[in-house]
């Protein structure tokens, strides 16, 4: 009969080590349904008592109920520690919960076109090699015109009225070709960039004009570089732009005082094959100048004309975004309207 004392003791050891190790509401479940469920270790152990005999049923019966009651009773307590703690940690998780973090039907902002645009492109040129480049929008006389062959009394300065600030020699840059001369000022060719940036005319704003709008300025500059390197970059670029396997480009002679030859370069319309609305029946849109940079520039620049020669375009980022995306008047685009934003 020791045997079963022995056995009520281990029983009961084990029992009181699971409860205190299960931390948990879940743990402590599964205590129960291991000891005091009905195929229970504690539970079939009680039953057992059928077995003996009269005398022994006597003798054992008060301790197996006492078993039964005590382990019963232990298991109660622990539950309810358990259920306080769980309170706690739901009441403390409420104090901390923030009503304000969550708005239902939040609105969700969206990239603008022009950002859309600039990225589209970026990673065309990217893909190609190019370093992406960056320069002022205030800017000096000779970024902005001097070092690209456009001398003081030349008619080009006519062609692009120009916001002059009040501080000697400075303006807001007319165009983003001001970055060639910066990034040849800084780096040893071979160079291959794309600066995309703002640029300022002083002019009369409506559905196509603006007096802020913004540019692409595309540079390479090494060995060898001949005009089929600019025209295949070009069609090339555009074709990633619009996703077509083949779109074609035609070019004009075209003068900018920094590229000779200077072009004009136009694509064959991306959105139909027999003349639309976009292209005005003719099935071309004219795109960007161009040209293979004036032995002029690499002069202003230090850069030997001998040993390198380069290709530079510029083209119309918000014109591009306004043709990709079909947006009739360029004022929108810096309205902060939400009606109109909301669409990409
Ligand atoms: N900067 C010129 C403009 O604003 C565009 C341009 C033409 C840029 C020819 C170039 C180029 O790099 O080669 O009208």
């Amino acid at each position: 009969m020791n045997l079963i004392e022995t056995k009520i003791q281990n029983l009961l050891t084990e029992f009181h080590q699971q409860l205190t190790s299960a931390t948990t509401l879940e743990a402590l479940e599964h205590v129960r349904v291991q000891f005091l469920g009905r195929n229970g270790q504690i539970s079939e152990f009680v039953k057992d008592i059928k077995n003996f005999s009269p005398e022994d049923k006597k003798l054992w019966g008060g301790k197996f109920n006492q078993l039964k009651q005590e382990s019963e009773q232990a298991f109660q307590d622990r539950l309810i520690i358990l259920q306080q703690a769980h309170l706690q940690q739901l009441e403390l998780a409420q104090k901390s919960f923030d009503v304000t973090s969550y708005v239902p039907n939040q609105a969700r902002g969206s990239l603008h076109p022009c950002t859309l645009i600039v990225q589209k492109v970026e990673n065309v040129f990217i893909s190609m090699g190019y370093q992406i480049a960056d320069g002022p929008e205030l800017e000096t006389d000779f970024y902005n015109f001097e070092a690209l062959n456009i001398a003081p009394n030349h008619p080009a300065r006519d062609m692009q009225d120009t916001f002059w600030v009040n501080l000697p020699g400075q303006l807001m840059r007319t165009q983003t070709s001001n970055v060639q001369i910066h990034t040849l000022q800084n780096q040893e060719p071979p160079v291959a960039i794309l600066a995309p940036g703002r640029v300022y005319r002083s002019e009369a704003t409506d559905a196509s004009h603006d007096f802020v709008f913004k540019q692409f300025e595309g540079l390479l500059v090494g060995k060898d570089i001949s005009m089929a390197n600019l025209l295949a970059t070009m069609q090339a670029c555009l074709q990633a732009i619009f996703e077509k396997e083949r779109l074609n480009i035609r070019v004009r002679p075209g003068f900018f005082p920094f590229v000779e030859p200077g072009v004009e370069i136009d694509m064959q319309c991306p959105f139909c094959e027999q003349g639309c609305s976009v292209c005005k029946r003719s099935c071309w849109i004219e795109l960007c100048g161009a040209g293979l940079v004036h032995p002029n520039v690499l002069k202003a620049v230090g850069v030997d004309s001998q040993i390198y020669s380069g290709f530079a375009f510029g083209f119309g980022l918000t014109r591009l975004v306004m043709l990709y995306y079909g947006i009739s008047d360029i004022r929108l685009l810096h309205s902060s309207k939400i009606s109109f934003l909301e669409q990409f």
